[in-house]
């Protein structure tokens, strides 16, 4: 196998080709590092920015051997790369997160499981394989619940909000394929938050602060940094991201997501081995960005210590507000403070992303008012709620 450390000119590969794997890429070249997409899509935001771009689907053979052939590491940008296909790359060149970490973060049930073993409290949940038993585990672990799928659910998406045991049959009806489901009982938290972790090849682990999330209809609507959470709930969210890095052997970059209840209860709610959308933030708001982290490790690079540079709000921008047109956009910019993330997708759809904006403020409250005014400038609605 090459060496483990790509030298600076070297090309990392990515698998998947959108918003998340044109930021890895831009982040990449900054410090040197060419890019190579392989993506089943023949245009996507991170094409723009590679060096070059393999179309094909993650089953083909060919493909797989032109990436390997062309790249010095690999990495992937979303978790529907198929895991056998990584797995099988990783005995050719260095794959970071190694392959491990996306067949755990493949399934919800495996994640909890996992997390459970690290000492992480997690929702109460359980799998569900059948239209009668999704009534029975209802009825067990209460109402109101979510039947979710294991796998493949993005933005909320693949999940049914459950409120009697006839639901429950359902919606397993309605969610079911090849696997078994999972049913959990809603949290009421008083808050959304999450943990972004970077751990580099000589175990190093450097972690960004925790972030607040608000969520509208299952998709995150903004960020805002630092959490209003009380601090020891925030050092613990920390200390168990560290728990899972170093348990799951982790080298490049994970998310954790959690919910803070009213008692003061810290639950972990799922994973992600990649750069995650709720820590945008940090490529104005802190050095280095989750990206830069997250190609420093998969090139065999240190990580490095975070520096928050102040308050700060992250806030997607939904193909909604642009479907007739983005006239409006370049206004936003005229705020001090603001910054615009575009990820140059062809189609303005509803419930898309394509784009974000970062607010830095003095304060949180002003970081808030600020992305509601653009926000409001763009024809949106602010949602407050967590
Ligand atoms: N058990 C739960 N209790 C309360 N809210 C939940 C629960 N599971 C999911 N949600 C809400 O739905 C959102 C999306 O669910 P999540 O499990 O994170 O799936 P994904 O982000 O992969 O679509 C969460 O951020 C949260 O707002
Ligand atoms: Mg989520």
């Amino acid at each position: 196998m090459a060496s483990r450390i790509v030298p600076v000119g070297g090309t990392i590969g990515i698998m998947g080709g959108g918003q998340l794997g044109r930021m890895m890429a831009l982040a990449g070249r900054a410090m040197g590092l060419n890019a190579i997409v392989w993506d089943p899509q023949p245009i996507g935001p991170a094409h723009e920015v590679a060096g070059d771009a393999i179309t094909a689907g993650f089953e083909s053979e060919d493909a797989l051997l032109r990436f390997s052939e062309g790249i010095d590491a690999a990495t992937y940008e979303f978790e529907n790369v198929t895991y056998e296909t990584t797995a099988r790359l990783a005995r050719i060149k260095p794959v970071f997160p190694p392959p491990d970490l996306l067949y755990v973060s493949q399934n919800r049930l495996r994640e909890k499981d996992r997390a459970r073993q690290f000492g992480l409290a997690t929702t109460t949940y359980r799998a569900v394989p059948s239209a009668q038993e999704a009534r029975q585990v209802a009825a067990d672990l209460g109402f109101p619940g979510i039947l979710k799928t294991v796998s493949g659910g993005y933005d909320g998406k693949g999940q049914i909000a459950v409120n009697t045991m006839e639901e429950a049959g359902m919606g397993f009806q309605a969610l079911h394929g090849s696997e078994p489901l999972i049913y959990e009982k809603k949290v009421a938290f008083i808050q959304e938050m999450s943990v972004v972790v970077a751990r580099d090849q000589n175990g190093r682990i450097a972690i960004f602060p925790a972030s607040e999330n608000h969520h509208d209809q299952g998709i995150l609507d903004w960020t805002v940094v630092p959490a209003r959470v009380p601090d020891p709930i925030q050092q613990l969210a920390l200390h168990q991201a560290a728990a899972m890095a170093r348990g799951l052997g982790l080298v490049g970059v994970m998310a954790l997501e959690f919910f803070v209840t009213a008692e003061g209860e810290l639950l972990f709610n799922e994973m992600a081995p990649r750069p995650h959308n709720s820590g945008h933030w940090t490529i104005e708001g802190a050095w280095p960005s989750q990206f830069s982290q997250h190609m420093r490790a998969v090139a065999g690079w240190p990580v490095a210590s975070p520096r928050l540079f102040g308050p700060c709000v992250m806030l997607n921008l939904l193909g909604d507000l642009f479907l007739e047109g983005l006239d409006k956009l370049t206004r936003v910019l005229e705020w001090p403070g603001v910054q615009l993330h575009w990820y140059g997708k062809t189609a303005m759809r509803k419930g898309r992303k394509v784009g974000h904006v970062t607010v830095l403020a003095d304060s949180v409250t002003k970081a808030i008012q600020r992305a509601r005014d653009v926000k409001v400038a763009l024809g949106g609605a602010w949602h407050d709620g967590a």
